[in-house]
């Protein structure tokens, strides 16, 4: 029943950035002046609220545009109503629906959608991580020097020492590919598909990977934070790999390869 639900809430979402996608919509500006909120973001959290109340009016709903409702429930809801908005924002179809289902404090479900490639990830705890039905999984590779990274930067410049530049001058340094698609969500769900062999980035928010998070480690990956401690979604640094890379990459993030 959670699953199905699920499932419904992440379409109806999605179903509004495919309606707004390429249309005349409005733009603001919350905290940073690109760090940007759309009328499809609106939309699609009121669409995923509206399928998960009829089912589940007293569960607890964590959303990036709305903040935190119904608190009094083992059930939480964490919600990225359009994840990749500067994306949706300019036309780029890589962004999607994310939604993570916390239970007693532990992450049990996730789905990520983009519709704009028809690309559905979903994870349930114990039972794996599908695309489209289908089981997906980390990839092999087990030398950082020869992977294919992934990295998102903040809205607002932060910093502070191994920041997001330092890492990312480190790592291009040595001609390692780390790609910036601006999404987290698609960024790990594309470390579980296997696409990425690594993803790290220094400040999210629950929202961008409660369920992305979940979709790595059903696939067989390791996401921890940048002390290699086991990750929550609830502080900011996050480092999702393969497995096979992780010590290696954290140690890189941490600064002990110097250029
Ligand atoms: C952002 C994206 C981006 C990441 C930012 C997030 P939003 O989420 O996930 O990839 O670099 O840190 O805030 O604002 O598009 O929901
Ligand atoms: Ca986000
Ligand atoms: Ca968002």
């Amino acid at each position: 029943m959670l699953s199905q639900t699920l499932i419904e809430a992440t379409k109806a979402g999605a179903a509004q950035l495919v309606h707004f996608f390429d249309k005349e919509f409005t733009i603001s500006n919350k905290e940073g002046v690109n760090n940007l909120v759309t009328e499809a973001d609106h939309a699609s959290e009121q669409a995923i609220f509206s399928v998960i109340r009829q089912q589940f009016p007293n569960h607890y709903l964590l959303s990036e545009e709305t903040g935190a409702l119904v608190q009094d429930s083992s059930v939480k809801w964490i919600i990225d109503p359009i994840d990749g908005t500067v994306n949706f924002a300019n036309g780029i179809p890589l962004c999607c629906v994310s939604i993570g289902v916390e239970q007693d404090g532990q992450m049990i479900l996730g789905a990520v959608y983009n519709p704009f490639m028809n690309e559905f990830f979903f994870a349930e705890r114990g039972k794996g991580a599908t695309l489209n039905g289908k089981p997906i999984h980390v990839s092999s590779q087990e030398e950082v020097l020869k992977s294919c990274l992934v990295t998102g930067f903040p809205y607002t410049y932060l910093d502070m020492p191994n920041g997001p530049l330092e890492v990312f001058e480190r790592l291009i340094r040595k001609g390692i590919p780390v790609r910036r698609l601006g999404s987290a969500a698609i960024d790990l769900c594309w470390v579980a598909a296997g696409r990425f062999d690594g993803f790290y980035e220094h400040k999210l928010q629950a929202w961008d990977s409660a369920a992305g998070f979940l979709m790595v480690e059903e696939a067989g990956g390791t996401i921890t934070d940048f002390e290699g401690n086991y990750y929550s979604p609830y502080q900011p640094h996050l480092v999702a790999t393969n497995g096979k890379i992780h010590e290696e990459l954290l140690r890189w993030i941490q600064g002990e390869f110097k250029l």
